[in-house]
């Protein structure tokens, strides 16, 4: 079962930041899987403040992101690499020596695959396509998929075009975990953030169906996993 918390945004940001905060007073070293997009940038503000309030720390934490861009630098402004150091890593305390990107370079993928299966993932945190997809696992995506390199769909280039200065600038491939790698962690945080997610989340919780056409819907399967959506995302579900 999928709990639904429908909130205004920044309520929402602070209510998972209150999550986080508990999960790191009880394990310092906790293993968080990461996610990158427009969905949790508030997220990553909150838990800023609190570190800067020195309410939170994230000195021994260890990190795992969703996935990477094929084809681009690390150092290019649009790597999810690159994001995080933004968004994230540059502005606390943590050792970035703990943090983890999947490998576009598909000799090190089973690296990270075997990486992820040693490390039990304690928080992993979800955006949401418009498609329906949870990190890179476009529709069609197969349940027991592990990390490796996809191609994009068509929807999510046109959806991630905004970041670029015109679409044909947006990889088609990148590398990501799969489904069992991502239903493999203790806690799953999903956010849904404006309009172009209100129809796939009608979708998602109109039945009980579990379908590939929708990998979100998969979650429906996972113990405790919860959709953080705002008014706007939420605007058809009850
Ligand atoms: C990003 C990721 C993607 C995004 C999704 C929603 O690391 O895994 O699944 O979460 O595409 O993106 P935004 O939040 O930009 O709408």
């Amino acid at each position: 079962m999928i709990n639904l918390v429908i909130k205004k945004q920044d309520e929402l940001f602070k209510d998972i930041a209150q999550v986080y905060q508990e999960q790191l007073k009880v394990k310092a070293n906790s293993i968080l899987g990461l996610a990158t997009g427009s969905s949790p940038i508030g997220l990553y503000e909150e838990l800023i403040k609190l570190y800067n309030k020195q309410e939170i720390s994230f000195k021994e934490v260890i990190t795992f992101n969703l996935d990477e861009y094929c084809n681009l630098a690390q150092t290019d402004k649009n790597s999810y690499f690159s994001f995080m150091q933004e968004n994230l890593f540059t502005k606390v305390d943590i050792n970035t020596q703990n943090t983890n990107f999947p490998p576009t370079d598909e000799a090190k993928i089973s690296e990270y695959e075997t990486k992820l299966q040693e490390n039990i993932i304690d928080i992993q945190l979800l955006g949401i396509g418009s498609n329906g997809h949870i990190a890179f696992n476009e529709p069609g995506s197969n349940f027991n998929s592990t990390v490796r390199i996809v191609d994009l769909d068509e929807k999510t280039i046109q959806d991630n075009a905004r970041f670029f200065t015109s679409v044909e600038e947006v990889p088609t491939q990148a590398a990501s975990m799969g489904l069992a790698d991502i239903m493999r962690a203790k806690k799953i945080i999903l956010i849904a953030i404006g309009e172009n997610k209100a129809e796939v989340l009608k979708e998602i919780f109109a039945n009980d169906e579990i379908t590939n056409k929708i990998p979100a819907t998969l979650l429906k399967n996972h113990p405790d996993v919860t959709f953080y959506v705002d008014e706007v995302a939420g605007k058809y579900l009850k």
